[in-house]
């Protein structure tokens, strides 16, 4: 019988990725306060978001995911599993697109003065640098649109349906 929780590997991926996910939302959003401080932790934590996500693709491409509640109607299984799937998308392109956007520019970014961040065989070029940095922005907007949609959805399950979906990512 399949068990009805995300197993151990599946809920530390998706806690991990959610924290430093929303920590790169917040830190793009506020990147003009401090940029020096922020942005080579912004460049950092998104390379490792890219590397997890690709990990995490594989991942749930091999591995069955809990099956669906047997209570679950099918615009419920329908938009949690298309919110899911754009959420993978989400964690590959934002990130890609920003690394894109940086390795456009021909300038060297050091990473607090540890290393260099590697680039993108890409064209320098301001104009494709300025398509990704549109891109980049809309991405993360439509990132935080899903997580919006995807919290309260978990917040109904858990306070008005009380039907222990959030245990099974959790517990
Ligand atoms: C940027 C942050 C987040 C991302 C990218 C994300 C992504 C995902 C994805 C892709 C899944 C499907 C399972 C998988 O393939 O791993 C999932 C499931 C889930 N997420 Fe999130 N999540 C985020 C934040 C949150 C938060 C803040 C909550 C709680 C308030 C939450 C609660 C859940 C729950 C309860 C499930 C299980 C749904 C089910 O039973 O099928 N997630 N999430
Ligand atoms: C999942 C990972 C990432 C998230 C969620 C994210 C999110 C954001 C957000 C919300 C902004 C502010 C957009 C605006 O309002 O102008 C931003 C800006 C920026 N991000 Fe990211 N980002 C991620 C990864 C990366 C990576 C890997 C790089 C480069 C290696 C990068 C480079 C930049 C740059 C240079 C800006 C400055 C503003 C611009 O020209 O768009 N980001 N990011």
């Amino acid at each position: 019988m399949e068990s009805a929780h995300y197993n151990k590997v599946a809920r530390i991926l998706h806690w991990t990725m959610a924290v430093l996910i929303v920590g790169n939302l917040i830190g793009g959003l506020l990147n003009d306060i401090a940029p020096r401080m922020i942005m080579p932790g912004h460049f950092m934590g998104g390379l490792l978001i890219l590397t997890l996500a690709v990990i995490r693709l594989l991942w749930r491409l091999t591995h069955r995911p809990p099956a669906w509640p047997a209570h679950f109607a099918t615009w419920e299984k329908v938009s949690a599993g298309a919110v899911h799937w754009a959420f993978y998308v989400m964690m590959i392109l934002v990130p890609l697109s920003g690394w894109l956007m940086v390795s456009s520019s021909d300038r060297t970014i050091s990473i607090y003065g540890l290393f260099n961040l590697p680039k993108l065989p890409v064209e320098q070029s301001e104009a494709f640098g300025q398509l990704m940095s549109e891109r980049h922005e809309l991405l993360a907007y439509a990132t935080i649109a899903l997580l919006v949609f995807h919290i309260a959805a978990a917040l109904r399950h858990q306070y008005v349906k009380k039907d222990g979906i959030m245990a099974r990512m959790w517990a």
